[in-house]
């Protein structure tokens, strides 16, 4: 992909990004909440809150946009050393947003999937993410996947033991064990890779997120906090994206004389 593909709209003079050169599947960690609210002398759980509200926005830009998967951040493995309020305060905030959201999210045939240790959570929260999976199964429109008590080490750790226990059944042998075997026991395997990965809030790092789906991700870092993460925010994001030469291991060459074939 190059800038050159972009096409002007000449009614407003805004670059409008044309669908192939959109990611299929987009992954975010959602940062800069507790930032966003101390900036406003508010409490951490008040930046949560309008970060709910960006969730939104973006759900609702990536389906107008056809993007077919949205994973997003939402609580790591490594997040329950917060402190305990805090804790307790994103448990109720992520079952009241699934109860508020859930019935609009199907109307708009959004497919919603939670990956991560679920057994972590309270039986209610449980309960609330079994019922929003139920609900939007035979959806066929964009998919979000919400990473909750996630992390790439516990995904990878947690095939391989799958791996094993099926090694100890005697279905499969070690030898057996590709990377295409792995990847089948992993979170997401059912979707593409991610094509553009986000992370606001100004830090540069993958902190634990989908560490093997990561493999040939484009990487994109802005300062803006996530509640401030709006329409223009992810435009910038995937007029980046849309702006580099993805190679997989191979020359530029070699894929401009693909394109080009
Ligand atoms: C990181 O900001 C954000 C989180 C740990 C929670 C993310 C949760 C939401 C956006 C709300 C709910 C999401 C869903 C899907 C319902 P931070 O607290 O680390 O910010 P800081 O780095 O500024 O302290």
């Amino acid at each position: 992909m190059s800038t050159q593909m972009l096409s002007n709209n000449t009614h407003t003079d805004k670059k409008i990004l044309k669908s192939e050169d959109l990611p299929r599947h987009i992954a975010i960690i959602m940062d800069g909440n507790g930032r966003w609210a101390l900036k406003r002398y508010l409490p951490r759980i008040a930046g949560h809150k309008a970060g709910v509200e960006a969730v939104r926005g973006v759900v609702e830009s990536c389906a107008k946009k056809d993007i077919e998967v949205l994973t997003l951040f939402a609580f790591s493995s490594e997040n329950w050393r917060r402190p305990e309020k805090e804790v307790g305060l994103l448990m109720e905030l992520f079952v009241t947003a699934l109860g508020r959201e859930v019935n609009k999210l199907h109307k708009n045939n959004v497919k919603l999937k939670v990956i991560g240790d679920r057994l972590g959570f309270n039986a209610r929260l449980q309960k609330g993410i079994a019922n929003a999976e139920d609900l939007t199964k035979d959806n066929t429109g964009l998919v979000v996947v919400i990473a909750a008590n996630y992390g790439g080490r516990w995904d990878i750790t947690h095939a391989v033991k799958k791996l094993g226990e099926q090694i100890e059944a005697g279905e499969i042998n070690a030898a057996d064990i590709t990377p295409e075997l792995l990847d089948s026991a992993l979170s997401l395997t059912e979707y593409p890779e991610p094509d553009l990965f986000i992370r606001t809030g100004g830090e540069k790092r993958i902190s634990n997120f989908l560490l093997w789906q990561l493999a040939y991700t484009e990487l994109y870092f802005t300062d803006v906090l996530w509640p401030d993460f709006n329409d223009a925010a992810l435009e910038d994001s995937l007029t980046s994206f849309a702006g580099r030469q993805r190679r997989f291991g191979q020359t530029g060459e070699q894929v401009e004389l693909k394109k080009g074939a």
